[in-house]
């Protein structure tokens, strides 16, 4: 990939939610805060708390430990699969052919990180191996990928306006003459995955909710694109069911749509729907799964005095406990943690920092459930399987 101009430290190209396609190509190039080459422990501990030094190395810390590194679990590895598949299957598929993906879950589960890690790895692999089609004389007129994150209530008529917006096309004038200016830019640009974060801000009313079901169908079958969408229980969106009662969720899997007793919907015909659920720790291969991705935020931490793979081998199941295996929760107390560390001087990770910080009101209240049962006396066995030490980290 051709680099980018170096950005001044003080701007944030890439971080903040893609809203237009020079936003995303922000994105595609962002690359987080490298780690901070640090002087011998000695060397930073000799130097005067207002050495402008010192101050540079806990700002470029903080800076790196506030990135941290974002994991290639295996939930985003299974999804990234599946994308691929279906775009590669829908390339040249014909209208109505195509088939579109759902990715149902929880608040916080990961679900836009993922989809936006995925479709910036597909652009890589594009611009890779098409240099030709992101020329510059070309001006950014192949979009590969269009990112639009819904807002409240969202109607048929904003979703065309974002996409617009995404394209810069001209948004006035009618629905209809929006929407045909959207589908006519999505297949001038070679659109092929149209990301929709957020699915389940659709109007849900009687009307809307069903406008905007036709709204997503008329998309699905008039742009050439796969289109991948996220939300929070959208089996209950007027996308997949006009009602009915829902299936079981499985935790921690991805799962295919359980059948539903409502009447379906057109989308329902051309979308599947699977879901990302929170880490669980009912097994051992998901308790693995869960040991992995905190080995993997561990080892990105830069901290002169943290026990490598302290958390890892005694703490994961604490973390767990802390976050409700909410991969959100699990980030940021680490780095909320690594920044505490480094400003108290302990420059380690320790169960004491972890007890110190506090997180979103959800992941507190549902902590506070986990300590509450964990205090009863059935409970006493669990805190030994923390200690366990576990394949995932190389010490079984
Ligand atoms: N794969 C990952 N690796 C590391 N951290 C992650 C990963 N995915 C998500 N996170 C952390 O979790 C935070 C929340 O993730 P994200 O916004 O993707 O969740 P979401 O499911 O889209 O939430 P919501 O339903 O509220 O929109 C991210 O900002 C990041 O800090
Ligand atoms: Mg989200």
């Amino acid at each position: 990939m051709a680099p980018r101009p170096e950005e001044p430290e003080s701007l944030h190209p890439g971080l903040a939610e893609p809203r237009t396609k020079e936003d995303w190509f922000d994105y595609v190039f962002y690359e987080p805060p490298p780690r901070p080459q640090l002087p011998p422990y000695d060397t930073y501990m000799a130097m005067d708390k207002e050495d402008p030094e010192r101050r540079r190395l806990i700002h470029s810390r903080n800076r790196y430990h506030s990135a941290l590194v974002l994991a290639w679990t295996p939930a985003v590895q299974y999804f990234e699969s599946e994308i691929t598949e279906l775009l590669a299957a829908n390339e040249m598929a014909p209208p109505g052919a195509r088939l579109s993906l759902l990715i149902d879950g929880p608040p916080t589960v990961g679900k836009s990180t993922l989809v936006k890690m995925i479709g910036r790895k597909f652009e890589q692999a594009l611009r890779k191996d098409f240099p030709e089609r992101f020329a510059p004389e070309r001006q950014g007129a192949y979009v590969p990928v269009v990112y639009v994150s819904l807002t409240d209530q969202v109607t048929p008529k904003q979703i065309s306006l974002a996409i617009a917006r995404y394209l810069n096309v001209p948004t006035s004038g009618t629905k209809d003459a929006v929407d045909d200016r959207v589908l006519t830019s999505l297949t001038a640009c070679g659109t092929q995955l149209l990301i929709f974060d957020d699915l389940h801000f659709l109007d849900c009313s009687h009307k809307e909710g069903r406008a905007s079901n036709d709204h997503i169908k008329f998309l699905a079958n008039h742009a050439p694109c796969t289109i991948i969408g996220t939300g929070v229980d959208l089996e209950d969106s007027p996308l997949l069911s006009e009602g009915g009662p829902t299936g079981p969720v499985k935790r921690n899997t991805r799962v295919k749509s359980p059948p539903r007793n409502g009447p379906r919907t057109q989308t329902a015909g051309r979308f599947s729907r699977q879901e990302l659920a929170p880490f669980a720790l009912d097994s051992k291969p998901e308790i693995l799964q869960w040991v992995g991705v905190v080995n993997s935020l561990e080892n990105a931490l830069a901290l002169y005095r943290h026990e490598k793979k302290s958390l890892t081998r005694r703490h994961w199941r604490y973390l767990h406990d802390r976050t409700n295996g909410s991969i959100a929760g699990l980030h940021a107390l680490l780095r909320r943690s690594a920044v505490r560390a480094v400003k108290q001087g302990t420059e380690a990770v320790t169960r004491e920092i972890m007890d110190s910080i506090v997180l979103s009101y959800a992941h507190e209240r549902a902590y506070a459930k986990v300590v509450e049962l964990q205090s009863r006396p059935s409970a006493k066995s669990r805190s030994k399987l923390d200690k366990k030490p576990s394949a995932a980290d190389g010490s079984a």
